[in-house]
């Protein structure tokens, strides 16, 4: 198999808001791979983020692809204006489908509305297995390391276990953690497997944003190596 590259991917949570043209050129600059966007509705997590129109405007300011992160409870409904808007990744949640052909015409619906990544995602207390059906229909997995719904929480090593299942398993697609990445965790997340990794807080927060996503890859690079020099080349 061609091993994946390595994606860095800065969680505009922890960005400012009123300059986020600003922090987005400040990020792509440092060399970030996609923009995390982080959609939240008050209803499937205890906060609430932006709608299409944010994406849409962010979209404009952007030059890599948004990979926007929908933490919440009916995304097939939104799933045309997130695509109009430009998210080029677009992740729904596994906890929000109740039935396995919820989950099938979610993931049909939103290739219908012209996704180009459909991702699927896991809270740390849904078991990955759950999402075992549907390895073979999507781009990404998305393995959640903090229960979502802020920025700035700890890392629960715990979840690891699910990145080593989908690399056993065979899935050859992206495999994408998010939060509590920092210098300590996001070698773990590569070791396991994860490609695509979304760090906020430390990226934001960094005295040396360049220096740190510069890290970030190289860490994230020769860890995923490591794991599986088979994979490589
Ligand atoms: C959490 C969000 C994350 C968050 C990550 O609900 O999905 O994307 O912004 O932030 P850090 O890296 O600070 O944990
Ligand atoms: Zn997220």
């Amino acid at each position: 198999m061609h091993s994946l590259p390595t994606i860095i991917s800065p969680s505009l949570l922890s960005a400012d808001f009123a300059r986020l043209a600003e922090d987005i050129e400040r990020v792509e600059a440092a060399g970030a791979d996609w923009l995390h966007v982080d959609v939240m509705d008050a209803h499937f997590v205890p906060n609430l983020t932006i709608g299409p129109p944010v994406v849409k405007s962010i979209f404009g300011a952007a030059k890599v692809p948004l990979d926007v992160h929908l933490m919440i409870t009916d995304p097939a409904r939104y799933a045309e204006d997130f695509a109009k808007a430009g998210a080029h990744v677009l992740t729904f949640h596994r906890e929000v489908c109740e039935q396995a052909s919820d989950v099938r015409e979610t993931i049909r619906h939103f290739r219908d509305v012209g996704v180009k990544q459909v991702g699927i995602a896991v809270n740390p207390a849904t078991p990955i297995d759950t999402v075992a059906d549907f390895l073979d229909s999507v781009d990404l997995v998305l393995v959640m390391s903090v229960v979502p719904g802020f920025g700035g929480q700890s890392f629960m090593p715990e979840v690891l276990e699910k990145v080593t299942w989908l690399r056993d398993s065979g899935f050859q697609g992206s495999v994408e953690m998010d939060g509590g990445l920092n210098y300590e965790t996001l070698p773990l997340c590569a070791a396991a497997g994860a490609n695509c990794l979304v760090a906020g807080s430390a990226i934001f927060g960094a005295d040396d944003i360049p220096k740190t996503i510069r890290d970030f890859r190289r860490l994230g690079e020769a860890a995923l190596a490591e794991r599986a020099p088979r994979e490589v080349s």
